[in-house]
């Protein structure tokens, strides 16, 4: 896909990201800024900022930021060309259809289609539910204890018994054999085409914009298997999605609860706990990770209280783990599931439930102990020896210290053998380190000094942005090369361009980074600085220099470590003079 850069930059300009921004968030003037709530994550006040002079939106609570278009992506979901499409249209502005290739014409065309399928499909197994031959289902449904409104509210439907029923419907709305193939949700055999679905209560699966993207079916009575899922298409990847997310995504906790299944996710939702999700019919992925994190930091698991929830539970909990989540187990018991557990003694209990959930560490060294014959000393030993291992994921040492101490209580180890033997280990498995256990302490410290150069870097660009007439101070003396990573040069050349010319736009800067989407939110980012601007104007000098002093000595660093004799001299030569710069701001 392929607009051109004026084109993309007159759908930006035309629409007024207060006014785009205003129609999705409750916005409030605050000096030359707007603020609400950040719809990315939730929060009780507002960090969400909306600039009208550099025309970007930025979170200070969870990082998230970006122009009018990247907005429209992030909140709706959208694809580049959709979210352009969408502010061209509001705006007026003519988009040449022509600018698709034929196979992105194709695959967006299929993408429609299978959205309108799957529509249509929903509704005829919605209507289903309340004929005669749908009464079964429907009874089901009530007998498990959904209320009319939240069947409705899930879209819950029923798959007859017919192998054929959606497919005929379908077929006389018009929709062609390849499209309903790439649906999914029917099978061609010799014999002809088949619903995969029949005799089934239907569970639409829906994005986070409402739509429906797939379908689960729980089979009536007995049979095999008891869910069937929708099989992964051109609309539905598995490892993106979690069912029940475009509710939980309004829920406003700080948390998700994660089940197991379609029954838990909604009887959860009936009883007020709307900020349930679960995986669908597969294990959780780093993908599932970063959608969960766009919205909430932390999630409680709520698995079943049998082997296999137990189990299931200790699968999930590394991946969330690496995903970056902080995760805590809530225990059920003696209820197998949340369904069972509401049923019997109600919402306030459950609540009490998710507040005294376990740590997933602590959860994870219970499930380890329950293999042990504790005992048995030697095997006491190998359980001990078996938490020390375990300790070792937490690579900051405050945070393996805090953790040390809450299993050494909850298992009553003594706390000095426990250290001796985490730092023991530490030592064998990290080459060179002493007792101290200290590698990743190290790791830290380079971690921490990248971090800061960033920051000033950061700095300096923020300043040129917004104040272009201070670019004549460092011409000659700071060049995008100097900056240290690709992205920064990248962003510093146009910054500079454009400060040449007496005004920086960052909206129209982050536009051309955002194909990659890592790349255009750390790009957002670095316009968010706060440079000072309250300080009298010899502080400011002061500090202005301090910054480039830093940015170009580092950079001299760098160049100086890969030179040849001849350039080194000259190196040399420009840190000594640096030294002496001196930068006047008035
Ligand atoms: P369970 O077997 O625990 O089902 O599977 P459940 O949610 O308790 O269902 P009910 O109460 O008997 O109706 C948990 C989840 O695992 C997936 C489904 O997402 C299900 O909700 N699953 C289970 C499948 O995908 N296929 C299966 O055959 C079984
Ligand atoms: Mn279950």
């Amino acid at each position: 896909m392929y607009y051109p850069e004026d084109l993309v930059e007159e759908v930006r300009t035309r629409n007024n990201i207060v006014d785009v921004i205003g129609s999705y968030v409750r916005l409030q003037k605050k000096g030359s800024s707007y603020f609400g709530l950040c719809p990315f994550h939730s929060e009780k006040s507002p960090s969400f900022s909306v600039s009208p002079n550099k025309q970007m939106y930025y979170c200070f609570g969870c990082g998230v930021g970006g122009n009018v278009i990247t907005f429209l992506m992030e909140y709706e979901n959208y694809t580049f060309p959709e979210a352009l499409k969408v502010l061209a249209e509001r705006a007026g502005v003519a988009l040449p259809e022509a600018e698709l290739t034929d196979e992105e014409k194709r695959n967006n065309n299929t993408r429609h289609v299978l959205l309108d399928i799957h529509k249509d499909a929903a509704m005829f197994y919605y209507k289903a539910l309340y004929t005669p031959y749908g009464k079964n289902a429907l009874d089901y449904l009530t007998n498990r204890g959904l209320s009319p409104e939240t069947i409705r509210q899930f879209g819950l439907g029923f798959a007859p018994s017919t192998s054929d029923s959606l497919y005929n419907y379908l077929k006389k709305k018009g929709y062609s054999d390849q499209d309903m193939k790439a649906s999914g949700i029917f099978r061609f055999s010799e014999k002809g085409p088949y619903d995969i679905f029949w005799n089934r209560v239907m569970y639409p699966i829906m994005d986070v914009n409402n739509k429906v993207i797939a379908f689960g079916g729980r089979v009536m009575g007995k049979g095999e298997p008891k869910y069937l899922n929708s099989p992964e298409t051109k609309i539905f990847d598995k490892s993106r999605n979690l069912y029940g997310l475009h509710a939980a995504k309004k829920s406003r906790r700080d948390y998700f609860l994660i089940c197991e299944g379609y029954m838990d996710v909604i009887s959860l939702h009936q009883a007020g706990f709307t900020n349930a999700v679960a995986a669908l019919g597969t294990a959780f992925t780093s993908n599932h990770c970063s959608v969960i994190r766009r919205y909430v930091k932390k999630v409680v698991l709520t698995f079943d209280s049998d082997g296999a929830g137990i189990k299931a539970a200790l699968r999930a909990i590394p991946i969330l783990r690496t995903g970056g989540l902080e995760i805590s187990v809530l225990t059920m018991k003696p209820y197998k599931d949340p369904d069972e557990f509401i049923k019997a003694l109600g919402p306030e209990e459950y609540q009490k439930r998710i507040d005294a959930a376990q740590n997933a560490f602590l959860f994870e060294v219970t499930c380890l102990r329950e293999k042990y014959n504790l005992s048995d000393p030697a095997d006491k030993t190998n359980f001990v020896d078996e938490v020390a291992k375990m300790l070792l994921i937490f690579e900051d040492e405050i945070e393996r210290t805090n953790y040390m101490e809450a299993v050494c209580k909850q298992e009553k180890i003594d706390y000095a053998d426990m250290k001796k033997k985490v730092n023991k280990l530490g030592s064998r498995i990290v080459p060179g380190a002493n007792n101290s256990y200290d590698a990743p302490r190290a790791n830290n410290r380079t971690k921490e000094k990248e971090e800061g150069a960033a920051k000033t870097e950061r700095l300096l660009l923020t300043w040129i942005s917004e104040e272009p007439k201070v670019y004549s101070k460092i011409e000659g003396i700071i060049d995008p090369s100097d900056f240290s990573s690709e992205l920064y040069r990248k962003v510093a050349e146009r910054i500079f361009e454009q400060a040449k010319e007496g005004s920086v736009n960052p909206g129209q800067i982050i536009s051309s980074f955002i194909n990659d989407e890592e790349d255009y939110k750390k790009a957002s980012a670095l316009f968010q600085m706060d440079r000072p601007k309250e300080m009298n104007s010899l502080d400011k000098s002061k500090a202005f220099t301090e910054a480039v002093k830093r940015i170009k000595k580092s950079s001299l660093e760098k160049k100086g470590a890969s030179a040849d004799p001849s350039e080194l001299m000259n190196i040399i030569i420009a840190k000594r003079k640096l030294e002496t710069l001196k930068i006047t701001l008035e």
